[in-house]
């Protein structure tokens, strides 16, 4: 069974409640009819309920009536919501009257479902920007116990079985945070590893990449690496991590013996973490490119529950696909 087969049946078992905030977008519809129909999760659309419906007759969707539809500008907890709000951001001087127009963006309206334990999982993009799907999650849902950034990692899937765990290799951070600290990449390799047992189910062994392997090079960009590597094994003591590394002595293993020997990463990393998201960003896209390999996500993590941002590229399989994931991290969390 393939990883997008075995996230599938995992999904199926584990029945999570998605929401899924851009309710009346085409792709986002027939997306949710698949998944309900093959049973993959439990579906709350956001929007007015007859556009919903009328969508659904255009594509003669079948499915569509076992979702849970929620209009944003009437719904039962709106008051609830509107309360927890003002709770949760009034030291950044939220008033009622703001939260009240804020409850009505679905965008909102989705993380405040999560806050509030009547959904699992968010996965909305399609038509909004990155920007605009986190902020609201970053308000509301936000981050776990011990992580302060979220993140967001790819899982590929090269041609060449020979890398990480037979061709599965996770990056990370290639999506969200620009410039992290030493403290905040370390927290993102923490993160990733358990994104990596959550989704990709093997067991992480991480390299935290640089220009330099071993002190080969000084300069302050690879202190932050090793400091960072430093903080992620206090933070995780089980976890196998090792850095700093170049890219070729983390996945090579007769580069990794040579320059960084007695390392039990060096040569056979299955979880790269990026010093930047400059690098991070352009690396991921680079090898699925030119390798041709495929990339799954990017899957955020570091959030107190998951949600998860589409391509507005995206096609209905994409989503499918991401509500699996997120099904998934809902459990793993
Ligand atoms: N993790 C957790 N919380 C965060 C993070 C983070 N990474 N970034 C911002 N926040 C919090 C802030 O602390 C703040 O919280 P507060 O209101 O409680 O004080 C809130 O979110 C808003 O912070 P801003 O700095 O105003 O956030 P902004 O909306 O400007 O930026 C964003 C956040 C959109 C994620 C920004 O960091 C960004 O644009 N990142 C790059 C995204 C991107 O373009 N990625 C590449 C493309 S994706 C791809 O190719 C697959």
């Amino acid at each position: 069974m393939n990883l997008l087969e075995e996230i599938r049946q995992k999904a199926k078992a584990i029945n999570q409640r998605i929401v899924l905030p851009e309710g009346t977008e085409e792709r986002t519809i027939q997306a949710a009819d698949q998944v309900l129909g093959d049973g993959l999760a439990r579906i709350i659309l956001l929007g007015a309920p007859e556009e919903i419906m009328k969508e659904a007759k255009k594509f003669n969707l079948k499915h569509i009536e076992k979702a849970t539809l929620v209009d944003p500008n009437k719904h039962e907890k709106m008051d609830q919501y509107i309360n927890l709000m003002v709770e949760l951001r009034k030291h950044k001087g939220l008033t009622v009257d703001e939260a009240s127009k804020l409850i009505r963006d679905p965008l909102y309206l989705g993380t405040l479902m999560i806050k509030n334990g009547d959904a699992d999982g968010e996965v909305a993009g399609a038509m909004n920007a990155t920007g605009d799907v986190l902020r609201p999650a970053f308000q509301y849902v936000k981050t776990l116990p011990g992580i302060t950034v979220v993140s967001g990692a790819f899982i590929m899937i090269l041609k060449e079985k020979e890398f990480g765990n037979g061709g599965i290799i996770i990056f990370a951070d290639c999506a969200v945070h620009p410039d992290p600290t030493e403290s905040e990449l370390a927290e993102i390799a923490v993160a990733t590893a358990k994104t990596t047992k959550a989704i990709a189910g093997f067991e992480p062994r991480i390299a935290m990449l640089s220009f330099s392997t071993k002190g080969s090079a000084k300069h302050e960009m690879v202190d932050k690496v090793v400091n960072a590597t430093r903080i992620a094994r206090e933070m995780a003591p089980e976890l196998k991590i090792d850095g700093e590394l170049q890219a070729d002595a983390a996945i090579i293993e007769s580069i990794g013996r040579k320059k960084a020997p007695g390392s039990e990463i060096a040569g056979n990393a299955n979880v790269l973490i990026f010093p930047s998201l400059d690098t991070g960003n352009i690396a991921y896209k680079l090898v699925q490119r030119m390798a041709h390999a495929e990339a799954i996500g990017p899957v955020l993590q570091g959030m107190a529950a998951p949600i998860n941002d589409l391509s507005r590229g995206c096609s209905v399989s994409d989503i499918v696909n991401l509500i699996a994931i997120t099904a998934n991290q809902a459990v793993g969390k």
